[in-house]
């Protein structure tokens, strides 16, 4: 997928990751509607953003079981150490464990003792040690983390519910680690937000993420049918059909496309049936 727009998001999120590196850490919250680009956002920025004193780590909040929720966890932070540390990869817990023994090994050991704990556990006390781990993982590498957590409301839906308090604290003492949540459910978000995960110091920058303003909604039309010869009025309305919803705008161009190319492949094979 070629990204388009949200150039000043992409510098924010630059800008509070270079931060945090430097002593000073600001946790986002970004809300929006459904398929408005959240996702496509962080991992846009992921794609791109580079700094070796900093580990990203991406994690789609799923229902599911606490084993396998601490597995890809533990899988997705080892991972990404690896990788900012230029180490080889393959994409195995097991591999990442044994490799990872060599750089950090009380953090491997932890994330073992995890691991395999983790059958009698509920989701909000793995949770919590995950979060000790990722602590863990600050003081041995020496490395800033930041922690995208996407569809964020989901990890209170799986019960049991109470997983604010020991994250609360997490987030206040813990400041090597810079939180990212994303969330379409935007009321629900909002209120634990204000409510559960209000803190005295850590709290969260709001950002709402809006759909494609009208010129980066034009200007995405023209160049994803810049093969067609495409009218002016047929742009305005691509656009306000789609409310600069960039999902809409992908598959009405996409569904525009096909269709050209099925009719001129039509039109070949008839002049040519009847030459
Ligand atoms: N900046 C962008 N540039 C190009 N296409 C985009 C962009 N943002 C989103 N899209 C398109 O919209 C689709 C939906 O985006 P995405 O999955 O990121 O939305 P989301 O807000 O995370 O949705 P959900 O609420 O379902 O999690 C993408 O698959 C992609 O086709
Ligand atoms: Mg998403």
């Amino acid at each position: 997928m070629e990204f388009y727009g949200r150039q000043d998001l992409l510098e924010l999120l630059n800008k509070r990751s270079d931060a945090l590196s430097k002593g000073y850490r600001q946790n986002m919250a970004i809300i929006g509607a459904e398929l408005i680009g959240k996702t496509s956002l962080l991992k846009h920025w992921l794609s791109k953003y580079c700094d070796t004193r900093v580990v990203t780590v991406y994690i789609e909040i799923r229902h599911e079981e606490a084993n396998s929720f601490g597995e890809r966890f533990v899988g997705n932070l080892f991972f990404s150490f690896l990788k900012n540390s230029h180490n080889g990869l393959k994409d195995d817990i097991v591999f990442l464990l044994e490799r990872c023994a060599k750089y950090i090994p009380k953090t491997t050991a932890f994330a073992r003792k995890i691991l395999s704990e983790r059958y009698a556990r509920r989701t909000d006390v793995v949770f919590a040690k995950l979060l000790e781990l990722v602590e863990q993982f600050n003081v041995e590498s020496g490395k800033f983390c930041v922690l995208i957590l996407d569809e964020f409301h989901l990890l209170a839906q799986m019960p049991p519910k109470d997983i604010y308090a020991s994250w609360r604290k997490h987030i206040m003492l813990n400041k090597n680690t810079m939180y990212i949540l994303l969330s379409s459910k935007k009321e629900l978000a909002r209120k634990i937000l204000a409510e559960d995960l209000a803190l005295l110091f850590g709290n969260f920058e709001k950002i709402d993420l809006q759909p494609f303003d009208n010129k980066t909604s034009s200007a995405f039309i023209r160049d994803k049918l810049k093969s067609l010869s495409v009218s002016e009025q047929i742009i305005a309305f691509i656009v306000n059909f789609s409310s600069g919803k960039p999902f809409y705008l992908n598959a009405i161009c996409d569904a525009l496309m096909n269709y050209h190319l099925k009719s001129a492949r039509e039109a070949n094979l008839t002049f040519d049936f009847f030459v």
